[in-house]
């Protein structure tokens, strides 16, 4: 499938870094038996890949400005040009050898989202999306999936990290999950979570704590999948609060009333504690 001249330089970054994150989960492999384990060589890994992402997007748009997990921001000459990137989602998963993770590029035009991209170098899935022109894995289209009875759905979410994170809201929200849908699912890459709902897999998704560059790509190629996104309170203003609902649009309405009843009923318990 021929691609924009935009989406082919995404493409090509994200592959190149790809080929170094996968020749280094050999080498995190091989780590896991070692006393002091893989951390320091994924920190080293994860910011190899975003050099080479910022190096590939920076030949060919020279002027755009740059937000990156790992360097943090560089402004451009080109004000209204950014590219936001998480070289590495899916650390976690990354450091213990799971083959979940993946390279989030997106660009952002005036503020606005215009090309996502998630791509995932140990399966191979290339998940992209252009505004206005459609979601597409390996370059062939999706949409979120059509089901609208939760009891037969699978949702996703992230948990608070580690001493992280308000832990009884969390409790009480996997609870009213636990007893609505089908299934429940942490896989550990918030990136890949919002494709996987653009691409049917997943039917809803939520999470919080999470910053720009988990989002950017993914939110985008849910839309474009004929998807809806929010914020937990049903708003746009999913980067500045840095968390995120998605799904078709019955899921998603359904997840944030659930929601909302969920937190309500862990701020009564902890008034009566
Ligand atoms: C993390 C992953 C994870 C989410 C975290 C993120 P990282 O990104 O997306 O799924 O639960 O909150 O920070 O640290 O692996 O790039
Ligand atoms: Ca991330
Ligand atoms: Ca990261």
């Amino acid at each position: 499938m021929p691609h924009s001249a935009v989406l082919n330089v995404m493409i090509k970054a994200a592959f190149r870094a790809g080929r170094s994150l996968k020749r280094d989960l050999g080498e995190v492999e091989n780590l896991q038996v070692s006393l002091k384990g893989p951390r320091n060589f994924v920190t080293a890994a994860d910011r190899r890949a975003e050099e080479i992402v910022r190096g590939e997007l920076a030949k060919a748009r020279p002027d755009y400005g740059f937000l990156g997990e790992e360097g943090g921001a560089r402004p451009g000459a080109d004000k209204s040009h950014r590219w936001i990137v998480d070289p590495l989602d899916g650390t976690t998963n990354f450091l213990h050898g799971i083959p979940h993770f993946a390279v989030s590029i997106a660009l952002e035009r005036n503020g606005v989202v215009v090309a996502g991209l998630v791509y995932n170098p140990a399966n191979d899935e290339l998940f992209i999306a252009e505004r206005g022109k459609g979601a597409f894995l390996n370059d062939q289209r999706i949409r979120v999936a059509a089901r609208t009875r939760l009891a037969d759905a699978i949702v996703a979410c992230g948990l608070p990290h580690y001493g992280r994170g308000d832990l009884a809201r969390a409790r009480s929200e996997i609870a009213a999950a636990q007893r609505h849908f089908a299934g429940l699912r942490r896989f550990g890459a918030a990136s890949l979570d919002l494709a996987w709902v653009a691409a049917g897999r997943f039917d809803v998704y939520w999470e919080r704590d999470l910053s720009p560059w988990d989002l950017a790509a993914g939110t985008l190629i849910v839309r474009e999948a004929g998807g809806f996104v929010s914020d937990l309170d049903g708003e746009d203003a999913i980067f500045a609060k840095g968390e995120v609902a998605a799904g078709n649009e019955t899921m998603h309405r359904e997840l944030l009333r659930l929601l909302k009843e969920a937190g309500k009923a862990a701020a009564r318990e902890a008034e009566t504690a």
